[in-house]
């Protein structure tokens, strides 16, 4: 079996996973033989996976559950959702402290784009330079590392959203989100004194001090209903998912804005779901043109995720670029959890064929990093220090989303993610006709694996398919969501799918 498992790995020269961990292909070997064969003659993206989920115990365990009753001591756990073990977890595979071995199609809230315990990612991990900026950990603003520009333009930047050249890192989500609305707000203001020579009053000046205008200006951002931007004191009050977030928190009197409510299946109710869609743009621009504290910005998922899985036609999204260009408001897209590859291009916002590109970008989750891209010279404040933090990002996670480029790239991922997710948006809508009560409103056609549906006992279907060694969230109230990683093929969707009738089955 080892020397079947190094004639494969020699074969699709990944000469990387020589570094995988010993322990892990050992535990895996016995189940590696048909892990060798991929989809239709493709080769297995990770040959030396698991061939199938291994469920020893119901989950939890004993040991995860004596594992749990300790951390509880010094730990909120009450949202936990499994205890972990990441020595055994591999590529497509969540391990746990069981021996229980499950297909995650969830990864960390899609946030692992290439696996666990990817190799190259190891031999990044692993390498001086990741060293050098764990240790040498640079405050950005001030003291960046030499290498700083190459890291972004070979990072970074080489997958920049077309029309955006420039970056500002940050830590997460959240603070990506509330970076780009300090920038959209601070331009906005730039554009009323008059240009960025202009200098502060007194006034402005005395008056930010104690919250007041015209230094802290009545200014909004304009979000949508059920939209997920953060946890974070500003994010927060564009956040519009669910009140558990919200309650007891200080938040900005902010407009939001209806987001469509589409009927499926799409093609049934063309006409609805487009006249649904004008109702949401004519709203939205009567409270960019209404609202007493002015928009500086709309900003916008291009897949509501968090608040269930909402969609929306790109033509609603051009609809909305064209707005926010005619009433001089900035276009900030946030693909905290749709950008890296998941819909089957690399920004889900290229599914639009926007005229212009978004004013700002955000990201985070798969890129392990976070930020906003923008082009425009005049979105960087017109004094040092009015956008700054200690960190300003991390070189250390600049250079891993690096090498998870590179890794996407040598892959060919985001055409594996789009291929993928047309089989198994397929196997769901066979699925659909078999069991109509378990999957209602699928969505995410031609999203890659960006796919849900709703369901009447969600909950319990979640817990369910943890039985069946299958590892899947839900969004909103009563949405299935699917969040697989890149690597994730036709024979996972074939496993997902049997796994799926066994649950609806049951
Ligand atoms: C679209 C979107 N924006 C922002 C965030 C916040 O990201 P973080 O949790 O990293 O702060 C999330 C997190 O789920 C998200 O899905």
């Amino acid at each position: 079996m080892a020397s079947l498992l190094r004639t494969v790995t020699r074969s699709i020269s990944r000469p990387a996973s020589r570094i995988a961990p010993i322990r892990l292909q050992r535990h895996y070997a016995s189940a590696a033989t048909s892990a060798l064969a991929g989809d239709n003659g493709t080769p297995a993206l990770f040959p030396d996976e698991p061939t199938g989920p291994i469920i020893r115990t119901v989950i939890p365990g004993p040991k995860s559950k004596e594992a749990i009753e300790r951390l509880s001591k010094v730990f909120d756990t009450r949202s936990l959702n499994m205890m972990a073990n990441y020595g055994q977890s591999y590529g497509n595979y969540i391990a746990d402290l069981d021996g229980n071995v499950l297909l995650d199609v969830y990864a960390q809230i899609a946030s692992i784009p290439v696996g666990y315990n990817n190799p190259s990612l190891q031999l990044a991990a692993t390498s001086p330079e990741m060293a050098s900026a764990i240790i040498n950990r640079p405050a950005l603003g001030n003291f960046p590392q030499h290498d700083w520009a190459d890291i972004l333009e070979t990072g970074i930047l080489s997958v920049a959203p077309k029309g955006l050249n420039q970056v500002f890192t940050g830590q997460s989500g959240s603070d990506a989100n509330e970076l780009a609305y300090k920038a959209a707000f601070m331009y906005r203001r730039q554009q009323e004194r008059g240009g960025a020579n202009v200098e502060f009053t007194e006034a402005e000046m005395n008056s930010s001090m104690t919250n007041q205008s015209p230094g802290a200006p009545q200014l909004s951002i304009l979000s949508f209903k059920k939209a997920f931007h953060g946890r974070l004191f500003g994010s927060l009050s564009t956040t519009r998912s669910k009140p558990i977030h919200k309650l007891d928190i200080p938040a900005f009197d902010w407009p939001q804005a209806p987001f469509p409510d589409l009927k499926y299946p799409l093609d049934e109710y063309a006409a609805e779901n487009q006249a649904e869609e004008q109702r949401c743009l004519a709203e939205t621009e009567l409270l960019i043109k209404s609202w007493h504290a002015p928009p500086a910005a709309v900003v916008i998922e291009p897949i509501q995720s968090e608040g269930g899985d909402n969609h929306a036609s790109p033509a609603f999204f051009r609809g909305l670029r064209a707005l926010t260009k005619k009433h001089n408001v900035l276009f900030i897209v946030d693909e905290v959890q749709t950008g890296v590859g998941a819909t089957g291009k690399f920004w889900a916002h290229e599914h639009w064929g926007l005229d212009s590109p978004p004013d700002m970008v955000t990201f985070s989750k798969k890129a392990q990093t976070a930020g906003y891209y923008f082009g425009n010279d005049d979105l960087r404040p017109n004094k040092p220090y009015r956008q700054f933090n200690t960190w300003m990002g991390d070189p250390a996670r600049a250079i891993l989303f690096r090498a998870i480029i590179q890794e996407i790239a040598r892959l060919d991922l985001v055409q594996n993610t789009a291929k993928t997710g047309a089989y198994l948006y397929a196997g769901l809508q066979r699925l659909a006709e078999a069991f109509p009560n378990e999957i209602q409103h699928l969505r995410g056609k031609g999203q890659g694996t960006f796919i849900a549906w709703d369901s009447p006992r969600r909950d319990e279907v979640l817990r369910k398919a943890k039985g069946v060694g299958i590892n899947i969230g839900g969004s909103g109230e009563k949405a299935v969501r699917l969040r697989p990683m890149l690597i994730f093929q036709e024979k996972h969707a074939d496993l997902l799918l049997e796994g799926l009738e066994k649950v609806f089955k049951s």
